[in-house]
């Protein structure tokens, strides 16, 4: 007979399955005290099992869903992840993108606390600053406080620490309390907004690039089927799309977690 704790986790990973399309392991149950525990006391519930019954119930309150949401998604990230994947971005990507003279939009799909969507607009605003202008960049994430976290684009010094060099900190970052908030000129490039990948809603269209990086190993096949048919409706036929370096499609490989979006080659 399972225990409180154990019905509890069992919510969790089911709710978490069916609003977000993440899959907790039974031996993950350790996370239930770990996110949820700090958060039951903030919302005043007697422990841990209260909460999750009420965020997990039909008709629960937004705040209480949005919680429990957040703290069950991994939103581990760091600026200019994976430095082939931006090797290839600068080298051969935005060059591509530059010739074209064209509008050109861009969606960051999981964006997480915004230090993807960041780097894009830093590399356009160092080395393609005429791209930059004519460069529309849609960031989303299903966790609503970290959208509102990228929005506000402030990071610790830590997370700075975590991909920038002294360089790109100076350039691009305002002091201010609590840490580091990337310039409003920068900030003002991204449009932020909550977003769910299994949930219907609105997709962007005729994206040139389709960013979804470090988010499909949550998922189970047939979640990430769908979800990648998505990305590919929302990218152009000749778009380009870039995962995780430990995530692979079954598309034409162009280098390090970047796919043609259909058979003609990028070059
Ligand atoms: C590990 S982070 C990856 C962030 C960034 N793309 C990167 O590669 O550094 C995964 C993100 O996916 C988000 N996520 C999980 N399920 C999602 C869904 N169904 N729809 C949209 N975002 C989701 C999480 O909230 C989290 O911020």
């Amino acid at each position: 007979m399972p225990d409180a704790a154990g019905l509890a986790w069992a919510m969790v990973q089911r709710f978490m399955q069916d609003e977000s399309g993440v899959t907790l392991r039974d031996d993950q149950s350790y996370l239930l005290e770990a996110r949820l525990g700090g958060i039951s006391r903030s919302f005043s519930f007697p422990d841990t099992p209260a909460f999750v019954r009420a965020a997990c119930a039909p008709g629960a309150t937004a705040p209480h869903r949005r919680a429990l949401i957040d703290a069950m998604t991994t939103h581990e990230t760091l600026f200019f992840r994976d430095a082939p994947f931006w090797e290839r971005m600068e080298q051969t990507v935005f060059p591509s993108l530059s010739a074209t003279g064209r509008p050109i939009r861009i969606w960051s799909a999981a964006c997480s606390s915004g230090q993807e969507p960041y780097s894009l607009v830093m590399m356009l605003e160092e080395s393609f600053p005429e791209l930059g202008k004519r460069t529309e960049i849609l960031a989303t994430d299903v966790a609503a406080d970290t959208v509102d976290r990228a929005r506000n684009g402030v990071f610790t010094t830590l997370e700075v620490n975590r991909g920038l060099n002294a360089r790109r900190m100076v350039r691009h970052f305002d002091s201010v309390a609590g840490g580091f908030q990337v310039k409003a000129t920068l900030r003002d490039r991204i449009r932020f907004s909550v977003h769910n990948l299994v949930a219907p809603g609105l997709d962007p269209s005729d994206c040139d690039i389709v960013l979804c990086r470090n988010v499909l190993i949550y998922f189970e096949d047939e979640r990430r089927r769908q979800v990648i048919t998505r990305l590919r409706r929302a990218a152009r036929p000749d778009g380009l799309i870039g995962v995780g370096s430990t995530e692979t499609l079954s598309l034409r490989s162009l280098g390090p977690g970047w796919y043609a979006n259909a058979e003609k080659e990028w070059r």
